[in-house]
């Protein structure tokens, strides 16, 4: 399954999500020019920094070719009475080819999985990808968090056509893994893809579920990338505090590099 899993995504997706950073616009610049310097020149890896919405129009200005552009959230309207929002029509002007969508710290604002579902098929009619955040907030023995895991898979893909899925890439962030230093093990990856692949072969058949793309993110950083992408199973990485140390986050995409 892995094997077949890397042919279709010989080359990773490393997404750098910034959060709720860098403090300003000149901050942003230079912290986006440093990761562009930064990535290996020789990187099939498909880089992709998600800023804070407001820098956006500058930085897309000095996006390349391996440097796209994501956005952290999106409303699942293009226009409307929905104060503060930001739609999908309106990122994909500004050259966005990624958003994220259901991120836990916005699922903790109180996101619910139908509004991650819509968010999903309103980012697909602007061909932007979706990169949908599942994942638990604890782990327990008996293995209950796998329940958890299977009902946001089936509510974020409610409806949703097998072709509109392929189009979707799966974030599994174990919430206990979020900015706590504490990174689920490979072998811990390994069975979520697994887990994940049978979950979306019962929704939808086998040949679509081994397709989608699935990465991981939870405190991913040097130290331990190479690990989990070499033996996690999946393709990629959702990248947050080391996202902002453009060596570190370079360092992240090297250690994707098949030998
Ligand atoms: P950290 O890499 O800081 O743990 O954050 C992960 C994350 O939430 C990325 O979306």
């Amino acid at each position: 399954m892995v094997q077949s899993f890397y042919m279709k995504y010989p080359h990773a997706l490393v997404i750098g999500n910034w959060k709720l950073n860098p403090g300003t616009n000149t901050e942003a610049k230079n912290l986006f020019t440093a990761v562009r310097k930064a990535i290996p020149k020789d990187t099939e890896a498909k880089v992709v920094i998600a800023p804070p919405f407001l820098f956006i129009p500058e930085l897309a200005k000095a996006k390349s070719k391996n440097t796209l552009l994501g956005a952290q959230d999106v409303a699942f309207e293009e226009r409307g009475a929905l104060t503060g929002e930001i739609g999908p029509a309106m990122l994909a002007s500004f050259g966005v080819e990624y958003v994220i969508i259901g991120h836990s710290e916005r699922r903790a604002m109180g996101e619910t999985d139908q509004q991650v579902n819509k968010k999903i098929v309103a980012s697909l009619k602007r061909k932007l990808v979706p990169v949908v955040c599942i994942g638990e907030k604890r782990r327990d023995t008996q293995g209950q968090f796998y329940n958890e895991i299977a009902t946001q898979i089936k509510a974020l893909s409610e409806g949703l056509t097998p072709l509109q899925l392929l189009k979707v890439v799966i974030a599994y962030e174990p919430i206990w893994a979020i900015g706590t230093g504490a990174t689920a093990t490979a072998e811990d990856v390994k069975e979520m893809q697994l887990f994940i692949v049978s979950t979306l072969t019962k929704l939808f058949d086998r040949k679509t579920a081994e397709k989608i793309r699935l990465i991981y993110g939870g405190s991913v950083k040097e130290s331990n990338a190479q690990d989990l992408y070499q033996n996690g199973g999946m393709s990629g990485f959702l990248v947050g505090g080391a996202s902002l140390q453009a060596g570190e986050f370079a360092a992240i995409i090297k250690a994707t590099k098949r030998g």
